[in-house]
């Protein structure tokens, strides 16, 4: 028997989606079932909680997704429930579904959002921080960082083929918003000559000292953040300030990143997050964050959480010495 004060929980998807979204939602209706407690899913992210978008969710339906990329209950970027108004609306749907605790898995966005929404509904929430980026605080990786990461080595390995044979300047442009992790780990792990991120403010200086004496003998790969303050075009119009003769081109990876199967990694991660949403709303607790520090299951407060995460300086080592 249920003795529980939570017997119904929402759970939503928002903002950019990200691989493993799937296997963590999966992972929260399994663990509520086993606890007796009834999962509904609202549909598009905070849009589905202001129209009263909502479906009942089953585990033995969702197991077959949790290989899939992308997210079932689909997602948005809601300007609606930026507005007082929208989260009133949301607020009635809660009530109106008799919803005990809200699940969101979401980047930094929806943490705003959850923020703005506990001012005014008293029920528990939890968030999984879902995004490519890895930009959240309180968590080693976020959900669908490494298949992010793998998707972009797989693809600049392939440019590297073509660059090789024609000795060309690659400019790769990688996603990550404001954050360079995913230029750092893809950059490392394609050997590129150059990695442009948006937390340093050396790296051009380095690449264009760097790509001044190159001789078009080689390839000569450049792994740029979209976030980094300078941008590819303008990186490519150094480049040949510096050095006229280069063969040069730009790639950008575009959303490529954020689709495809969740790496082995990301599905686990889904499955733990999502199981720790269920048992930390057990044990009374709300409005964290539920992340894996040091590979142990760490609560981070919302209030603590809307930071970016920093590059350490083991990271910033490795950029010396590989990428710069
Ligand atoms: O936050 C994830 C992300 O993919 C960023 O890396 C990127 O800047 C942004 O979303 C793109 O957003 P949209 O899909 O709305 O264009």
């Amino acid at each position: 028997m249920n003795t529980n004060k939570i017997k119904h929980i929402g759970v939503f998807t928002s903002g950019g989606d990200s691989p493993g979204m799937n296997a963590a939602l999966y992972a929260i209706v399994k663990a509520a079932e086993v606890n007796d407690i009834k999962v509904s899913g609202f549909r598009k992210g905070y849009e589905g909680l202001i129209d009263n978008d909502v479906v009942p969710l089953k585990s033995h339906e969702l197991q077959k997704f949790v290989h899939q990329g992308g997210t079932v209950l689909k997602t948005a970027r809601s300007k609606r429930f930026m507005e007082l108004d929208g989260r009133k609306k949301a607020f009635q749907t809660l009530r109106i579904n008799k919803i005990d605790a809200l699940i969101a898995i979401g980047g930094d966005g929806t943490f705003k959002g959850l923020l703005a929404f506990s001012e005014i509904c008293d029920i528990p929430f939890i968030n999984i921080p879902g995004t490519i980026d890895n930009d959240i605080s309180g968590t080693d990786f976020t959900l669908g960082f490494d298949s992010a990461v793998n998707t972009a080595i797989e693809n600049i390995d392939k440019i590297r083929d073509t660059a090789e044979s024609h000795n060309r300047v690659f400019i790769v442009e990688v996603m990550g918003r404001d954050s360079g992790y995913i230029a750092i780990h893809s950059g490392l792990m394609v050997g590129a000559d150059a990695i442009l991120i948006p937390e340093s403010g050396k790296d051009l200086m380095y690449l264009l000292d760097k790509v001044k004496n190159y001789d078009s003998e080689d390839a000569f790969l450049v792994v740029v953040s979209e976030g980094d303050e300078i941008g590819a075009e303008l990186v490519s119009s150094k480049i040949k300030e510096v050095n006229p003769n280069v063969d040069l081109r730009i790639t950008k990876l575009g959303h490529v990143q954020r689709g495809g199967n969740p790496s082995a990694l990301d599905r686990m991660l889904g499955i733990r997050l999502g199981v720790a949403t269920v048992k930390t709303l057990l044990r009374e607790k709300e409005n964290v964050m539920v992340g894996i520090l040091n590979n142990q299951l760490h609560l981070t407060p919302f209030k603590d959480v809307v930071k970016q995460h920093q590059v350490n300086d083991e990271l910033y080592e490795l950029l010396e010495l590989f990428g710069n």
